[in-house]
């Protein structure tokens, strides 16, 4: 075959170049026709659209097209004309095909026929060739690189946080253990306490929840720095809305307060779903026809109105109200009670009927770090909450103050041998700051209008299932 120099179907389907050879090489989509003449749909993965591909059946062979099926890879010379179909403004009249590799229809599993997510998540070793997970994660792609044009054109650094860690960030007990000791041959103490010392870190590590309490010592340095990289947690909630392991992106900013972070908050998110409407239209168009048809206005919705701010009591106060007003909660609504998703949802779907950033939530369902406000009761907490999401980020100002910061820790009865360098920021040259992280698969779902947060990410990882 004659060599060519290929073109990106994304390319081709945007070239004028009539008359000219071209070269494509890509997956096979479809192939249909009659004894004269057959039709390839071919997908390169570069663009959701399909180059259609005509063949004289006669003069390359009727054998020879007979591999060419759903999944076969091959590459084609042909002549690029301008198209008599609908739908499409190119195609390309083959006048050579080379047939890299064949996909027998009696075990391919991707056939034409629409497949259930539950059916592809089996299959997440093939599921990127399908339309859907190529728009996904070309999505997945373009979001990753907003925000970090976001942040550098805002003058923030990118700095890694290690992901094996010794301390716990959020408190929560919910992380994985990184061990190389023989669990079929512990030590242990006098008390029944497994010895570390032989340990490859000589300690108990665990792989991180958050880079946070590592971002804010930068950020006590550099300024303004975020953390962009994959986190871990075991918490044992099959949601659709929870990864074992998922990406999250993590500002943190000296010298901003708690209503600077909501504004960085909002822009920063706008940001990010003004770019899928101006980057991947191609891929959300396709999205919003085949699963959510009320997508792109979801997405042009929320760019429309300010977020509603308001306390976690005065939305407490509305939840009640909507109790009595005969709304039912799968679960109970009181002051003190760490919010459900459908009483996220409620705020933002029914009531306001736009994103709420929630602030001031009690002491005990935040974290140790968070600032303390003067009623002792609450703390200078912020949730972003969305549309078919519920909390999209989780924020705060922190507690600048050594005194109140080591009160918080002992009365938690945190270990101060995991804390004794986070206590240095407030030690030396304290200053308040502010941050907050950003689900990045959780941003996906809300930008795709995927449902299940294990079709946003390319391998999920959730209790019971670490395959591929
Ligand atoms: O609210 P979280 O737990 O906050 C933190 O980790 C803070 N250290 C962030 C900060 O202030 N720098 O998690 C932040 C966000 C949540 O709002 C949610 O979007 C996402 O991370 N998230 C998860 N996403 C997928 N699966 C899980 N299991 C998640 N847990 C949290
Ligand atoms: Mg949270």
């Amino acid at each position: 075959m004659e060599a060519i120099k290929r073109t990106k179907v994304v390319d081709v389907l945007k070239s004028e170049a009539f008359g000219t050879t071209v070269n494509v090489k890509g997956w096979v989509r479809t192939r249909r026709g009659s004894k004269q003449v057959s039709f390839i749909a071919l997908n390169d993965g570069s663009t959701i659209n399909n180059v259609q591909i005509v063949v004289d059946v006669d003069k390359l062979g009727e054998e020879f097209l007979k591999p060419i099926t759903t999944g076969a890879s091959i590459s084609v010379n042909g002549t690029l004309v301008q198209s008599q179909g609908k739908g499409q403004s190119v195609e390309i009249q083959a006048t050579e095909i080379e047939i890299y590799g064949s996909a027998d229809p009696n075990v391919y599993p991707l056939q034409k026929k629409g497949h259930s997510m539950e059916f592809l998540r089996e299959i997440a070793h093939l599921r990127p060739r399908t339309n859907t997970f190529g728009a996904v994660f070309r999505i997945r792609h373009n979001m990753a690189y907003a925000i970090h044009k976001f942040f550098h054109d805002r003058g923030f650094f990118y700095f890694h946080t290690p992901l094996i860690t010794a301390s716990d960030c959020e408190g929560a007990g919910q992380m994985f253990q990184v061990t190389t000791m023989n669990l079929y041959d512990l030590k242990k103490d006098e008390n029944g306490s497994i010895i570390y010392d032989n340990d490859f870190f000589g300690k108990q590590a665990s792989l991180t929840v958050s880079g946070q309490l590592e971002g804010e010592l930068a950020a006590t340095a550099l300024g303004q720095i975020y953390t962009f990289g994959p986190t871990f947690r075991a918490e044992n909630s099959n949601t659709p809305r929870h990864l074992a392991e998922f990406w999250m992106i993590e500002p943190e900013v000296a010298f901003n307060d708690i209503l600077d972070n909501m504004q960085l908050a909002e822009e920063f998110i706008k940001y990010c779903v003004q770019w899928a409407l101006d980057n991947c239209m191609d891929d959300v168009k396709f999205l919003n026809d085949m699963f959510d048809k009320g997508l792109i206005e979801r997405l042009q919705g929320v760019l429309k109105d300010d977020f509603v701010c308001l306390s976690y009591t005065e939305g407490i106060k509305i939840l009640e109200e909507a109790v009595a007003n005969g709304h039912t909660f799968e679960f109970p609504v009181y002051w003190g009670v760490d919010l459900a998703s459908e009483h996220e949802r409620f705020l933002v779907e029914e009531h306001f009927k736009r994103p709420v950033i929630l602030t001031d939530y009690p002491k005990e369902i935040k974290a140790f770090y968070m600032k303390q406000n003067e009623d002792g009761k609450t703390v200078r907490a912020m949730d972003v909450l969305f549309p078919k999401i519920g909390e999209i980020i989780g924020g705060s100002e922190r507690e600048a103050d050594y005194d109140k910061l080591l009160n918080r820790i002992n009365e938690l009865g945190i270990p101060m041998k995991d804390m004794w360098w986070y206590l240095d920021t407030r030690r030396f040259g304290t200053v308040p700051h502010s941050g907050f992280g950003l689900g990045f698969e959780r941003l996906l779902l809300f930008v795709t209008g995927m449902t299940n947060i294990r079709d946003v990410i390319p391998f999920p990882r959730t209790p019971k299932n670490a395959d591929f």
